[in-house]
């Protein structure tokens, strides 16, 4: 698919960003398909049965171009005594909410067959988060006619995806909520994302979507004024009905208790950004470098305490712009952004 079809063919340059974990939904994607966006699975967690599941689903509630997300794998670079101590560490957070520490596993979330399943059953845009995928699966991708998207965090990291064959690069800046898409983690990525933008935009020639803090129509107009052809949303459509976050994660983002986000490993081993809650506090200094283990250990815990609605134990991911994500219908949200361009 060319590129100019892609992204300049959207009514309203917004994407709704994949959000692993259950927030991004057929029904949410679809949603935004229909208001003049595109929207995108998240491919992250689910196993493939699930993920050609919702792909199905999405097929039967919109006929435009939606996209699909997948984690590159990260190498299993985890230091075994720290997952330990870590493990150790949360068992009376286990102890209390009646569960035990998951097994601290590396698994590659199914990349490989996920892969191969958009392979055999193309769609529009095919993204990436976590790393970037090998040439050779790129080439595939091309030939079955979907658009790559890698997301990016630095420069480096930009020129790397566009040589391997990209053909947009997600610009994720330092705002933005969840994960940090960084290829490693092995630091934080500050750099705020007008600023990251403008540098990538001088590093490679491909096209860019910007993503971080962006929930209005003048954070929108700012990124496409710095080169962006679209803004990526995940944040902004964390409370609309279609979103399937928790409803202790919806109620949180509009919680007074909770005022500010920070970037932590605490609940899954690899930086990302959450509302600061009781868990984040007592464990980001200690958390340990290494995903999936981290997360396969803590995802006991947290599914109990939302079970239990315990918001100051779950992992509250959320964007700088937290604040301005509002309860309305995803339709609402692209149509205010509509009206302010
Ligand atoms: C709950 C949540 C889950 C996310 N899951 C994914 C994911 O599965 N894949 C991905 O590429 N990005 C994921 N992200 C990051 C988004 O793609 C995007 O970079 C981010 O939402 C932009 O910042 P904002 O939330 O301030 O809009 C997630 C973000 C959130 C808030």
């Amino acid at each position: 698919m060319g590129v100019l079809c892609m992204w300049d063919g959207l009514d309203v340059p917004v994407v709704a960003a994949p959000m692993a974990g259950g927030a991004s939904t057929p029904e949410l994607v679809a949603a935004v398909n229909a208001a003049g966006g595109l929207g995108f699975l998240a491919g992250g967690y689910l196993s493939v049965a699930e993920l050609t599941g919702q792909i199905s689903r999405l097929r039967t509630l919109t006929d435009r171009p939606f996209g699909v997300n997948l984690f590159v794998p990260d190498p299993d670079t985890a230091d075994p005594a720290a997952i330990d101590a870590y493990r150790r560490r949360l068992r009376p957070e286990a102890e209390r909410l009646g569960v035990e520490p998951g097994e601290p596993r590396w698994d590659d979330d199914e990349y490989p067959v996920k892969l191969a399943a958009l392979f055999a059953n193309p769609v529009a845009v095919v993204g990436f988060t976590f790393g970037c995928p090998a040439p050779a699966d790129i080439a595939t991708l091309h030939r079955a006619g979907s658009h790559v998207v890698v997301t990016v965090t630095t420069v480096e990291e930009a020129r790397a995806a566009a040589d391997a064959g990209a053909d947009t690069l997600c610009v994720q800046g330092a705002e933005a909520g969840g994960h940090q898409g960084s290829f490693q983690d092995t630091y934080e990525r500050t750099t705020p994302l007008s600023e990251l933008l403008a540098e990538v935009r001088q590093a490679v020639r491909v096209p860019l979507l910007a993503a971080g803090g962006i929930a209005d129509g003048a954070a929108v107009r700012r990124v496409l004024c710095g080169g962006a052809a679209a803004a990526q949303m995940g944040t902004a459509f964390l409370r609309t009905p279609e979103s399937g976050a928790r409803q202790a994660h919806k109620d949180a983002l509009a919680d007074p208790r909770f005022t500010r986000t920070a970037v932590t490993r605490a609940f899954s081993g690899r930086r990302a950004r959450g509302l600061v809650n009781r868990f984040l506090t007592e464990h980001d200094g200690i958390a340990p470098s290494g995903y999936p283990r981290v997360h396969h250990m803590t995802a006991p815990i947290r599914a109990a305490a939302a079970r239990a609605g315990d918001a100051d134990t779950l992992h509250l991911w959320a964007g700088a712009c937290y604040a301005t994500a509002a309860e309305r219908p995803a339709a609402e949200v692209v149509g205010a952004i509509a009206e302010a361009l």
